[in-house]
């Protein structure tokens, strides 16, 4: 509902940029066969994901509904681009985007942006009408988790910093408090779903409806480093298998 309507009004002239993308991906070489000249490959994608960058804009970190993707490990977001393709995601909009596209193209897509180093201005200052004791239960839940409801640490998993880990565990900061908790919603609600075990799923089933607001808020009021590079690898092993994050 939040979703539908926070995306309307700015979705029509997002939307006339996605076209652009959907045209069958072929670089100047392949488009001219036997042509010599070498293909600047590299600016014909980034002329391409001109169309993610719409909704994805580095600088609009915390537009209404729209995650940020720069800089976060490239296994995630490869494996979130093939979640929406086979319905293991459901978001209409971002299911049409990747449909037809092949597993390399996913691939490339995720690459560039893992490699995009997003700045971010400070988060909005915290006024009175926030519940300062909810921003204080989230970020415990972040840093310390709740021993007594088995809720591991967030940050056990995304990292002290919060960037995420390689090779498949995002960062945190930069999100809409929105977005997050939608994403927790989705969990509970069976319709977002990772490799097996699905840490995460089993997470969101452990926090109360309070606890997700809390960390959703605590979460969107932090400002990200300027760099949110993910850590080489989280400390092993996790508190939690997750199947997406296994280490090969
Ligand atoms: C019209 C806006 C729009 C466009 C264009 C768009 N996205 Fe998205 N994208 C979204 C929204 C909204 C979500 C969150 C959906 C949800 O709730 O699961 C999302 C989610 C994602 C995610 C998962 C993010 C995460 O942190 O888990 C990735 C990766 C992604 N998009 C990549 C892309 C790429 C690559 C393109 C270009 C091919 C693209 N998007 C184009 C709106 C858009
Ligand atoms: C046991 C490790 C682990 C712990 C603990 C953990 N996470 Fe995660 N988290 C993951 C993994 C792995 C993913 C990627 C799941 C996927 O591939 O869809 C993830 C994904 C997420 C995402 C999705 C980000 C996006 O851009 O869509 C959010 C939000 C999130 N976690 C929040 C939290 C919060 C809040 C907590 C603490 C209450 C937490 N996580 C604790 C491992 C963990």
């Amino acid at each position: 509902m939040l979703t539908f309507s926070a995306l309307t009004l700015p979705l029509r002239s997002r939307l006339a940029l996605v076209g652009l993308l959907l045209v069958p991906f072929c670089t100047p070489a392949s488009a001219s066969a036997g042509a010599t000249v070498a293909a600047p490959v590299a600016d014909a994608l980034t002329a391409r994901l001109a169309a993610c960058i719409s909704c994805h804009a580095r600088e609009e970190k915390r537009d209404a509904y729209f995650p940020r993707i720069a800089g976060k490990p490239a296994t995630y977001l490869y494996n979130q681009l093939i979640n929406f393709r086979e319905g293991r995601r459901n978001y209409p909009l971002m299911t049409y985007m990747v449909a037809h596209q092949s597993d390399a193209y996913l691939a490339e897509m995720a690459d560039y942006f893992s490699r995009l180093s997003p700045s971010y201005p400070p988060a909005p200052a915290s006024n009175n009408s926030i519940d300062q004791a909810m921003l204080t239960r989230g970020q415990t839940l972040v840093e310390r988790g709740d021993a007594s409801r088995k809720i591991p640490a967030c940050a056990a998993c995304h990292g002290a910093s919060l960037n995420g880990g390689h090779p498949a565990i995002p960062g945190l900061l930069g999100l809409p408090g929105d977005y997050i908790n939608a994403q927790f919603g989705a969990w509970r609600n069976q319709v977002r779903h990772a490799a097996a075990p699905d840490c995460m799923a089993e997470i969101a089933n452990r926090l109360s409806s309070a606890d997700v607001a809390a960390v959703s808020q605590w979460l969107s009021r932090q400002t990200p480093s300027l760099s949110t590079h993910p850590a080489a690898r989280p400390t092993l092993p996790l508190p939690l298998d997750c199947g997406s994050a296994r280490q090969p």
